[in-house]
This record gives C-alpha cells, structure tokens and sequence, in this order.
C-alpha cells in the first residue's frame, strides 16, 4: 500500500493513498461507523463523497465476538469499501476499561478483515505530568512495534500529551516502526476545549518530524472547523463521530463553529436535508428521525468542507481559505499565528515557491507567511537602483514588479502603479538573481529578449540562436531550457538520477522520486537542473518535493522534466 501526492500548497497536501484494494483521496474523511447505532446508511454515504469508514473493533468485539470473524467487518458495518479500525483505545479510555491485550485486539482485527488495523495505544490526556505521558509513550511504542510484527498495514499512533520533546520521540520510533499511517493521538479533549495552539503545536511538531511519505491522521478531530488549519499543518485523514455525537445534543456542525438546532431560524445550508426543512420541522420530529437528520447534515457539512479545502489547495489558496476560517474563533487565530511564527522553516520546507493564485492579504497574520518570509529574503539577491514599496514584503527592485507575489498580491491601501520603466535585459537578469541567486543573472552574457507580439511580454530568451529559457505569464519566473541549465548550472539546484532511469529521463520522461537523490535544500516548485551520476545534464524541470520528501517518497514524480537532452530546443 502506497501514498503518493497528487498537489500540494502551505503544508497541506492532495494525495492518492492505495489501501484496502483501493485508491482513496486526501485529505479524507472517515465517518466513524457504529455497528450498534446505525444512523447513515452506506448508500447515503456513498452520495457524500465517502471513500472510506473508520469502525472500531473493541465495540464490535464486545458486541458481536467471533460473529464479527465469521461474518467480515465489511459485512458487520455495511459498508463495502476500505474499512480502518481502531483498537478502541478511546472508548476504553471514555468507559474506564481495562486495557485489553494489544496483540489479541490486533490479531481481531486482522480477523474480521479490516484494511488498517490499530493496536491499543495508550490514551495520554493533555494534562497529564511528563513522567506518565513518558510511560504511556513508551508503553504506545512497545505494542506498536509487537503489532508491526503480525501486520504490514498498521496505524501507528503517536502520544506523549502535550509535550512536544516527546512527541518528537514519538516520531522518531514511529519512523523506525514504519507503517501505513500514522496518527496522532491524545488530541480530541484539546480540540473539544478549543486548546488549538497546543493542539497545533503538537501536530506541527508531528507532522514535521514523520516521515513525509505516508499520510498523517489527526485522530478523532471531527469537527469541520479546524479541517483546513490541520490539513495546512500537514494532516491528510480525519475521522468524525463527532456528527452523530453532535446529533445527540442537538448541534448542528458548520465549517465556522457548532450552534444549538434550537437556536436556528435558518440553515446556512443547503444539502438535502437543510434545503427540504426548517429547523422548526426538525425540532417537532421525533428524537430519532431529528438525530437521524441532524446526522446527515454534519455529515454532508464535513464532506463539503473536506472538497473546499481540496479545491483550495488545487488552486494554491489555502492559507486564504485557513485565515477566513480562524476568523470564526479567536483561539483559532491566536493558533495560526503561534503556529506561523513556531513552525516558519517547516512551512518554508512545504510552500510552493510560486502559486497560480493572488497572493490575498487578510490580516496581519498574512506578514507571517511563507510567501512573504521567501520573497523578503530572495529579494536580498537582487541589486537596483531603485525600489519600490508593497507591504508586507518591503522595499522590491522595480525590475521584479511583474514577478510572483509582487504583482500577484493583493494589498489592501496599495494602488498597483504603472510598471515602472526599466531594460528588459534587466529585468531578465533580477528574475535570475531573485530566482537563483545573487549573481545568476551574470552568468547569462550575451543574450536577446524576444517579446510576445500580442501582449508585448518577454516570453523568450534567447542567445547565439538558442533558447536559454522562457518566462512564464502567471508569475514572471524563468523556465531554463538544458541550454539555460548548462549557463545557470553552478547557481541551480541539482536532482541526481539513479542509472536505471537516465535513459527515460533524457527522453523527457519526468524524474520518478523512487530514482531522485539531492543534497541541495530545494523547494517545492524550484526549477531545477537534473543530472545523471557522472554530472552531466540531462533535462530541466520543476521540482515537486523537497530535499526530505525525495528521500522519502518511492511513489510518484520529483521533477516535471520540461525540457531534456533528446529535446534539445534550438
Ligand atoms: N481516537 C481519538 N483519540 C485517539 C487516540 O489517542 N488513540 C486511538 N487509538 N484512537 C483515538
Ligand atoms: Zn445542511
């Protein structure tokens, strides 16, 4: 079973992940399934947009036993799909039950079939002293690896309470355990007290210590409203319960906080259930037919939000769509901020380096954002006469007005001026430097400009006949041809092919991260150079993975390759 990332933006991340048979998309919502207190039925789920559920095996044991064996867990749920368990260690905890033996609850969830299975971690409150937190941790970390013995696709679950040293241990064995997930436990009570700087803090200092090659699950964080902060954090799964849980007390779940059905005039919604009746309808019904509906809702509600936020990273808009939702509770804010400051160089690490959407300035946590930190400091590579002012980033040459997110941004009390005048060739040589470093544009000697007749851009750069490069529309930054490559070569980036893959490489085929190596601190969307061992140059492209992903990642593509050696373009 393999994960492999689709697209990505802040730390958040689309992928594919085969499991069960079967290929599911992150970020994804698991609803949790109680075979006892069937409320949605799989049909109803299916029209969701539901790819997969969560069961959990200490309450089908207690229930049904060697039943669950014979009859399958697909069977016992009803739901014909990848099915995850969870040892029920949560429940346990909740009921005040002894823990039952790790191994035998692993070993039954092998037997009724389920596709990840989860030992019995030990559940680590958020208030409890560092020495307990220790011994659970290690107690976790002694069953998890028991269990790696009896299975392949295991959930690897994470504690260590509200220390970040320990979770950092935590990460470390998990790392070493291996797994098919990992999840990060013990946080539910900190997401339910609204304690979202600790609850960030920690799953920041998970997901920047795991490995980064398979998908990250925030255990039982069900509530639609932190979804797109913990999947900018890094956070690929999520599991609810929390829309039945909320049914019960009569809440009604929206992506900016929970309300009381009995305080709604209105639905601010309109899924099937919000659009065929008023909250009064609702209310007169019956407790089960109101829980059922309820259910539904807060359901629908999570998928929906769940497509935004995929959507959102699709179109590199993300933290917008992050900064609109900490708006809804200033604790959420105080996170994001926190987080921000805490976590820069992981965010840095993650962030794609240019963005096909605006850069949108929605408050003063916008001065804290990777594409601001990055711009204020490739901006130092660049040398002018003259400067101009956009806040947040500073003072910027004027030659870089076109170039990603100088232009691309949109700041409130700032009037985009007319472009400033300035050569072209100088404009050509500060993208260079901004891209690749102080003295990139150097390199170049002797080139002409060729500007496109129709908008009067630079699109081509040219020298001695040959294409170096060209400069795409969005964002203004130069794509080297191998003839620019071999020009900026020093001052780029470099990815190494193994042997094996060489030949399709120079044929134009994209550079697989089964086959990458680097040593260089590249960034998610750096054009970079691609060579073979012997450091010959073999194509150019756009790199998709950072220096720790390609280490990590034997599924999936490292480079675009735009250009390669068979191709040479003249
Ligand atoms: N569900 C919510 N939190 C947890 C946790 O810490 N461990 C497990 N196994 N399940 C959970
Ligand atoms: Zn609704």
């Amino acid at each position: 079973m393999v994960f492999e990332l689709v697209e990505r933006d802040a730390a958040g991340r689309i992928g594919k992940w085969y499991v069960g048979g079967k290929k599911v998309k992150t970020p994804l919502l698991l609803p949790v399934i109680n075979p006892n207190i069937p409320v949605v039925s799989s049909n109803e789920l299916r029209k969701m947009g539901c790819e997969m559920v969560i069961t959990n095996a200490f309450i089908i044991k207690s229930s049904f036993a060697d039943k669950a064996v014979e009859r399958g867990v697909r069977k016992i749920t009803g739901w014909n799909g990848p099915v995850y368990t969870d040892s029920g260690t949560f429940q346990m905890f909740s009921r005040g039950v002894k823990d039952l033996s790790s191994r035998e609850m692993v070993e039954y969830q092998v037997k009724i079939g389920s596709d990840v299975v989860t030992p019995v971690d030990m559940f680590t409150l958020p208030d409890e002293t560092k020495r307990e937190a220790n011994v659970k941790l290690n107690e976790t970390i002694k069953r998890t690896r028991e269990a790696r013995e009896l299975v392949d696709f295991l959930c690897v679950p994470i504690q260590g309470g509200c220390f970040t040293d320990l979770r950092a241990c935590a990460c470390k064995a998990a790392s070493e355990i291996g797994g098919e997930v990992y999840a990060i436990g013990g946080i539910v009570p900190l997401m339910e007290n609204y304690r979202f700087t600790e609850l960030s803090d920690i799953v920041l200092t998970c997901t920047s210590n795991l490995p980064s090659n398979r998908p990250v699950h925030a255990f039982g964080c069900g509530h639609p409203m932190v979804f797109s902060l913990l999947v900018a954090f890094g956070c690929d799964v999520f599991d609810s319960a929390m829309y039945s849980l909320a049914a019960c007390k009569g809440r009604y779940l929206t992506p900016t906080g929970t309300r009381n059905l009995s305080e709604l005039r209105e639905f601010p919604c309109f899924c099937p259930v919000c659009s065929r009746h008023t909250p009064e309808e609702i209310l007169k019904m019956g407790e089960k037919e109101r829980i059922k509906k309820l259910s539904l809702h807060n359901l629908y509600i999570s998928f929906q939000e769940i497509k935004e936020i995929r959507q959102a990273v699709y179109e590199g808009r993300l933290w917008e769509l992050v900064q609109e939702r900490v708006r809804s509770h200033p604790r959420l804010l105080e996170a994001l901020i926190f987080s921000l400051k805490k976590y820069r160089s992981f965010f840095l690490s993650r962030d794609p380096v240019s963005k096909k959407s605006a850069f949108f300035y929605s408050g003063k946590e916008s001065e804290l954002r990777p594409e601001v930190l990055r711009a204020k400091e490739w901006v130092k590579r660049v040398r002018s006469k003259k400067y101009f002012v956009k806040k947040p980033f500073g003072r910027i040459p004027v030659e870089l007005w076109g170039v990603y997110p100088f232009f691309q941004s949109i700041v409130p009390g700032f009037t985009e001026e007319k472009q400033p005048k300035v050569s072209e060739k100088s404009v050509v040589k500060a993208i260079m430097d901004y891209q690749f470093g102080d003295g990139a544009g150097k390199l170049l000697k002797t080139f002409e400009v060729e500007k496109s007749k129709k908008t009067g851009k630079i699109r081509r750069i040219i020298s001695k006949g040959k294409v170096l490069g060209t400069i795409r529309a969005y964002d203004n930054f130069f794509l080297p041809t191998v003839h620019g490559a071999e020009l900026l070569k020093e001052k780029m980036k470099k990815i190494v092919v193994r042997d094996e893959a060489v030949e399709f490489v120079k044929k134009g085929r994209d550079v697989l991260a089964k086959f990458a190596e680097t040593d260089d601190k590249v960034f998610p969307g750096e054009e970079v150079v691609v060579e073979d061992r012997e450091g010959n140059i073999i194509a150019v492209g756009k790199c998709m993975l950072n220096r720790k992903e390609i280490s990590e990642f034997d599924k999936g593509v490292a480079v675009k390759v735009r250009n390669s050696v068979k191709y040479l373009s003249s």
